[in-house]
């Protein structure tokens, strides 16, 4: 065996992170799909890119608490979504990963993604935010588990929901339109 060869053995080696054998799973924009599409939970929705559907739902419905099985996928709006990766991935996130996505009529783009350093496009670092979720609830925030409230309300997140374009939706209603341009207008950048 050549130098050469033991040197890149070794290379591969040292890149392999704990898990990364198993979680071979692409997570790509092709992950990605209408958010009404996916399996509602209470004000969200989730899915499984391993097709773990039901453990996901089952940890979505613990009323304890519970750790999400690797291929989770969680959203609340279109544009944001949390991906469980393999146990060992990144210990700092609690192997979470986070996306954002910007999604039109034509599909999903993955904006940014990453662990720890994902700051989305109103400034927030989401790991510094869902970190405050309390341990039994794996960084899932919803309004009770501990973390910060956000300024975005239950209203303006379900008409996000219901006009992700990359659903067939009929034009929104009234109500939604109102809740859209209210978020507008909290999202304006204050002078
Ligand atoms: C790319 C960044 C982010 C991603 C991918 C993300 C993802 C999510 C997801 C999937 C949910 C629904 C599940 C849950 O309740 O935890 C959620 C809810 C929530 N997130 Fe984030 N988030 C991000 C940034 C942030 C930031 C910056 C904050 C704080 C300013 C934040 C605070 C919250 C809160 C409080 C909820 C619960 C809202 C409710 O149930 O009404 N997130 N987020």
């Amino acid at each position: 065996m050549t130098a050469t060869t033991l040197g890149i053995g070794i290379s591969v080696l040292v890149s392999i992170r704990p898990g990364d054998a198993a979680d071979t799973k692409i997570i790509d924009a092709t992950s990605f799909r209408c958010v009404t599409s996916m399996t509602p939970v209470r004000q969200f929705y989730v899915d499984n890119l391993r097709g773990d559907l039901a453990a996901t739902v089952a940890a979505a419905n613990s009323p304890t608490g519970a750790v999400y099985p690797p291929g989770s996928v969680i959203q609340l709006i279109p544009g944001e979504a949390m991906v469980k990766r393999d146990k060992g991935f990144n210990a700092v996130t609690h192997d979470w990963e986070f996306f954002e996505l910007d999604v039109s009529k034509t599909g999903t783009q993955i904006r940014k993604r990453g662990f720890a350093d994902v700051v989305n496009r109103f400034g927030g670092n989401g790991f510094a935010c869902h970190i405050a979720a309390r341990p039994e609830w794996d960084l899932v925030c919803e309004n009770d588990h501990g973390c910060a409230p956000i300024p975005v309300t239950r209203v303006m997140i379900r008409a996000l929901q219901r006009t992700d374009p990359r659903c067939n939706n009929p034009p929104p209603s009234r109500e939604d339109a109102e809740a859209l341009r209210q978020l507008q207008e909290l999202l304006k950048p204050r002078e």
